[in-house]
């Protein structure tokens, strides 16, 4: 790949604001390797939630993750040898994700394995992205939307999966994540110095990858000079 154009973009924000899917189609656009740094995340809750281990178990914790075996795929994710993409969008791992995410364990091995994506460039989502995990990016985003319409996201998505959910419980949970998120002592939620900060709740996906594709495309020019 063209050296000159290995940049990283880093979005993060809160539950539902359309993170995931504006990164990807960036990425595709611009031609770059996209991180779904959530899914990591969930993967790593899935695992311990099924061998029983709770979120303050610090050293079991470190000892499951030590033999984990996480591959990331171009369109998913496969923990220990079986593929998980779906398993890890359950509304259980939305509810239990956040208490793994906060414990030092979890997050120092997962730090490590997104900074080792980095080699060409990338396009990274998640919470901690400008703020911790890649600092140095040429472009940081803090993308956001009012909690009610990020619940109506969550809800239009999964009742077109054809699952029975109800939006003031789905609005309840994605508010109750974020100021879990928001607050917890080790890489919490929030913009990183010197990121943009574009409020979507009035923005379609397409309007939302428009505007950051072409800042990216500003800075890949910038870098090349
Ligand atoms: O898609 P959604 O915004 O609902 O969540 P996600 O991006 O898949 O992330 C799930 C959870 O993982 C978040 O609520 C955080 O607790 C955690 N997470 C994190 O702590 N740091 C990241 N870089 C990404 C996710
Ligand atoms: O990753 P994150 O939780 O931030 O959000 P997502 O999973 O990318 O998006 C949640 C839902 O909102 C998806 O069904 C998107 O298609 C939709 N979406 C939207 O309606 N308007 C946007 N500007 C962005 C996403």
């Amino acid at each position: 790949a063209d050296k000159t154009k290995k940049i990283i973009v880093t979005i993060d924000g809160p539950a539902g604001a359309g993170k995931s899917t504006v990164a990807r189609a960036v990425a595709e656009r611009i031609g770059l390797p996209y991180l779904d740094t959530g899914a990591l995340y969930r993967a790593v809750a899935w695992k311990l939630n099924k061998e029983g281990i709770a979120p303050d178990e610090g050293e079991r914790i470190t000892k499951a993750l030590a033999s984990f075996n996480l591959e990331l795929r171009p369109g998913g994710l496969c923990a220990d040898g079986a593929d998980v993409t779906a398993a890890i969008r359950t509304p259980e791992i939305d509810r239990i994700v956040s208490a793994y995410a906060a414990r030092a364990e979890v997050r120092d091995a997962l730090t490590g394995l997104q900074r080792a994506q980095a080699a060409n460039g990338l396009v990274a989502d998640g919470r901690d992205m400008g703020t911790v995990v890649f600092p140095e990016a040429e472009l940081k985003i803090f993308l956001t939307a009012s909690a009610e319409e990020r619940a109506r996201r969550r809800y239009r998505e999964r009742r077109a999966r054809g699952e029975d959910v109800d939006y003031d419980e789905i609005l309840k949970q994605v508010v109750e994540r974020d100021s879990y998120d928001m607050t917890r002592e080790i890489a919490p939620l929030r913009p990183a110095p010197g990121c943009i900060i574009l409020d979507s709740s009035d923005m379609d996906a397409e309007a939302v990858t428009d505007a950051i594709a072409s800042l990216a495309v500003e800075f890949m020019g910038r870098k090349e000079r």
